[in-house]
């Protein structure tokens, strides 16, 4: 019976699966090396979603079939971020490097929770490269995750660990970020246990940065209210606008305050690689702790992010495993301790960290650099179209990579009459300009809301993007609010 059975997940036919493998692989550097050939995203039609509904299959297929489906009916319909003209939300997009490496890694399929392993020391390298670019002592500890979402949870964890055994009540913790912070921050005081309202939204200035005399008003507003002060959250590019904090000032205040303070830098924290960028980065090595994302601006294949943690002593009586099965050796596979499960939730990890290490080591940290340039460069010549255009106008500075603008309605007029467009009614129309082009697959920007209006928002994140992109997105701006002009567009878009 076992010799039936053994192996029985490998191929019959080596050979075969080779040829087979080969063909897949050719395929997908055919379509990398051909993106601009395609639309940027195009919503996928109703009876090819219907195909994702059949029952869980019994018998076998073969992996030529299944090679020919997910050409003809995935790949085709995925979100589009490898694509030059992807600039929506802030989505990387990717390598042919990254891509091989994830095969490498899945080849092995290593599991880094642990044990005596050599790919623990990729990981480990990794977040020492990390610890060093960021400035952060010695002791600092970290732990590759899913994205700065997680990363965010365990440095709060670990913070909030801090004020426990500091004998703080936790129900009067409360924590600090300025109004344009990423929702993964008060979703993760939500999950530690202390509530959505411990988060103090403090109000921006004109650079959408932190304003530093509301925060310290708020801070001894809460003081007086017995509230404990806790940790403060700097933005090295916020989701919105890209804006960085003071993070040299906020970290003055951290101190004198003794708060904790949590850099969230999911897309801005690499651009310390540009030089031109690096001292706008001043006071990230104050952190307690930073999260940070490889798969945007590091264009890692999806998905890998970073936590690194000052206190490396805190973080790992925060998440030791100490579960008996986990009991460690001097020799032997259970050697090499401390793991990278005594540091996170996750036990069970992926060699995420090859990914990371083929895509540091392939293109080295000045390449990486002058891409972020080039992409900051891309914003300012869009920033610098949208200034000269009669009907567009910018939202918001533009400080990195992030451009918010709207149309502004000018020769469009109302549906009932001649007046100018409300607030409501030009909400709309920039709601409906971005849906268009994403429909148009042209450019795919997203929506944001900048000071209460619906704004058009380009991330240019991706290394592929150029000047040409940059120009094709004012294009289809233009293109998408005529559509919107035709009565039986506007009542259905
Ligand atoms: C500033 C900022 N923080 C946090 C996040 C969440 O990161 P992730 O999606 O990797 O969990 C994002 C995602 O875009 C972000 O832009």
């Amino acid at each position: 019976m076992d010799a039936v059975l053994g192996g029985v997940l490998d191929p019959d036919d080596w050979d075969n699966f080779r040829t087979q493998s080969h063909q897949m692989l050719d395929d997908m550097i055919d379509h990398l090396q051909t993106l601009r050939q395609r639309p940027v995203w195009q919503p996928a039609p109703e009876a090819i979603r219907q195909r994702f509904k059949s029952p869980l299959p019994k018998g076998e297929t073969a992996l030529s079939v299944l090679h020919a489906e997910f050409m003809q009916y995935i790949l085709p319909f995925a979100v589009g971020n490898t694509h030059p003209g992807f600039m929506g939300w802030v989505h990387g997009g990717g390598t042919p490097v990254g891509m091989v490496a994830e095969m490498l890694a899945a080849g092995l399929n290593a599991n880094l929770g642990g044990r005596n392993q050599i790919p623990l020391e990729v990981e480990r390298q990794i977040i020492d490269w990390m610890r060093q670019l960021f400035a952060l002592p010695e002791p600092t500890s970290g732990v590759l995750v899913a994205g700065t979402s997680s990363a965010s949870l365990i440095a709060l964890t670990t913070a909030r660990n801090r004020a426990q055994e500091q004998g703080i009540p936790t129900d009067t913790l409360v924590a600090y970020a300025s109004s344009e912070v990423h929702g993964c921050i008060a979703r993760a005081l939500d999950v530690i246990g202390l509530g959505r309202g411990a988060l103090r939204k403090v109000a921006c200035n004109g650079q959408q940065q932190i304003d530093l005399l509301s925060l310290q008003q708020q801070i001894a507003e809460d003081r007086a209210q017995g509230k404990s002060p806790w940790l403060v959250v700097g933005c090295a590019g916020t989701v919105n606008t890209g804006a960085i904090d003071d993070l040299a000032a906020l970290s003055a205040i951290a101190q004198r305050e003794q708060l904790w303070l949590h850099i969230d830098g999911a897309f801005g924290a690499l651009s310390i690689l540009a030089p031109e960028i690096a001292p706008r980065l001043r006071g990230i090595e104050m952190a307690d702790s930073l999260a940070m994302d490889f798969h945007k601006w590091g264009q890692v294949p999806y998905d890998a992010g970073l936590v690194l943690i000052r206190d490396g002593a805190l973080h790992q009586r925060s998440f030791a495993a100490t579960d008996s099965y986990l009991q460690r050796e001097t020799h032997g596979l259970a050697a090499n301790t401390p793991w990278p499960c005594d540091y996170g939730i996750d036990l069970s990890r992926g060699f995420r960290a090859l990914k990371v290490w083929f895509t540091l080591k392939a293109f080295g940290s000045e390449k990486l650099g002058a891409m972020i340039s080039h992409c900051c460069q891309l914003a300012r010549e869009l920033e610098q179209l949208v200034s000269d255009h009669p009907q567009l106008e910018l939202a918001a500075p533009v400080s990195l990579n992030i451009v918010c603008f709207y149309h502004t309605g000018s020769e469009i007029r109302s549906h009932t009459d001649d007046d100018p467009l409300t607030p409501e009614q030009l909400n709309a129309l920039n709601r409906a300009i971005v849906r268009h082009i994403q429909c148009s697959g042209l450019a795919a920007p997203s929506l944001a809301t900048v000071a209460g209006r619906s704004v058009i928002r380009a991330a240019i994140v991706n290394h592929r993007t150029r000047s040409e992109d940059i120009i094709r997105l004012i294009d289809a701006t233009e293109a998408a609010a005529i559509a919107y002009q035709i009565p039986t567009h506007r009542s259905t878009s």
